[in-house]
């Protein structure tokens, strides 16, 4: 199975176009020893012709150009991505579906909350689901589906989500009963190989039902947004906590890297970094740390394979 990682950062990209935080005003000016990144988004394949992405972030349109393979072969309208699946219904994994809006049949995995909150109250995204255009599939907490095309094709992958604790959409309203599928963790299954990756971008808290997973996959991509729970206040950037947006931060005594240490046969990779975060900073003691418990950064147009 072969990833690529259209996008890194969380929600605002890096720089940020509004921010002036140390760390993007040292991107701007250059002296940043640190990449820039687009918001995050992986494409995965099991045979590295047809591809599914995971989040369709704002920067969908950029980076699909920026990846050759996922451009159109046959006819005059024509896309290698087979399905889409969204992990959560945030603005940064779901306004990129407006850009794909070109009378493309695709496959659509989702939550049934966050169907509701992206397609059925939004009449922009409504316009999306032409009839026969947008397939939607429910995924369901635990449940493994086969991963299929539009036209029903198998695309020789296999996706089971499992419910995370994560948060609604500020722009959402709460549905009747709980809060349960507003927030995803995907696994990836290549169903030849059995190879297989975690795709874990937003989640607010580890439980051992969840954790016991984790050492299954050969690959995990986990929640790098913040270092730390006061970052954003830290930085003059508003009053929100990492927990109140629905993220773990990495450091401290509860935080992934210490929750997660003894992971150390998986693949490593924090992914969705937002741009306050000192581990952008390849100088910082953040990085370094991180580094030295064997985790890597996720950074635009990076390859992996399992
Ligand atoms: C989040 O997931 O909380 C966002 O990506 C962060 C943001 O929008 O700044
Ligand atoms: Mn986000
Ligand atoms: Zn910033």
């Amino acid at each position: 199975m072969r990833i690529r990682i259209l996008g890194s950062a969380a929600g605002g990209g890096f720089p940020q176009w509004n921010c002036n935080c140390e760390n993007c005003r040292s991107a701007r000016g250059g002296a940043l020893r640190g990449a820039a990144r687009t918001q995050s988004s992986i494409a995965v394949s099991a045979d590295g012709d047809r591809w599914c992405v995971i989040n369709a972030s704002p920067d969908l349109r950029s980076q699909i150009l920026a990846f050759a393979p996922l451009a159109p072969r046959v006819g005059t309208r024509d896309t290698a991505i087979d399905a889409i699946l969204l992990s959560d219904a945030e603005i940064d994994h779901v306004a990129g579906l407006l850009s794909l809006r070109e009378t493309q049949a695709l496959r659509i995995y989702c939550s049934a909350p966050v169907f509701e909150w992206v397609f059925q109250s939004n009449p922009m995204f409504a316009a999306l689901v032409e009839p026969g255009k947008i397939v939607w599939t429910a995924v369901t907490d635990r449940v493994t589906h086969p991963i299929r095309t539009a036209d029903d094709r198998d695309t020789g992958l296999a996706v089971q989500a499992f419910f995370v604790p994560g948060k609604i959409p500020r722009y959402a309203r709460a549905l009747p009963g709980n809060a349960d599928g507003a927030t995803l963790a995907y696994r990836i299954v290549d169903a030849r190989s059995r190879s297989s990756i975690f795709y874990v971008p937003v989640i607010r808290e580890l439980d051992d039902a969840f954790l016991a997973e984790l050492p299954t996959v050969e690959c995990l991509l986990f929640d790098g947004s913040f270092w730390s729970e006061r970052e954003l206040e830290a930085h003059g950037a508003g009053a929100r906590t990492a927990s109140s947006m629905g993220h773990l931060p990495i450091g401290g005594a509860h935080g992934s890297l210490e929750r997660l240490r003894h992971l150390n046969g998986t693949r490593r990779i924090y992914t969705h970094v937002n741009n306050t975060n000192p581990i952008l900073d390849h100088r910082s003691p953040e990085r370094r740390a991180l580094v030295e418990s064997g985790w890597e950064v996720a950074e635009d147009g990076m390859d992996l394979e399992v």
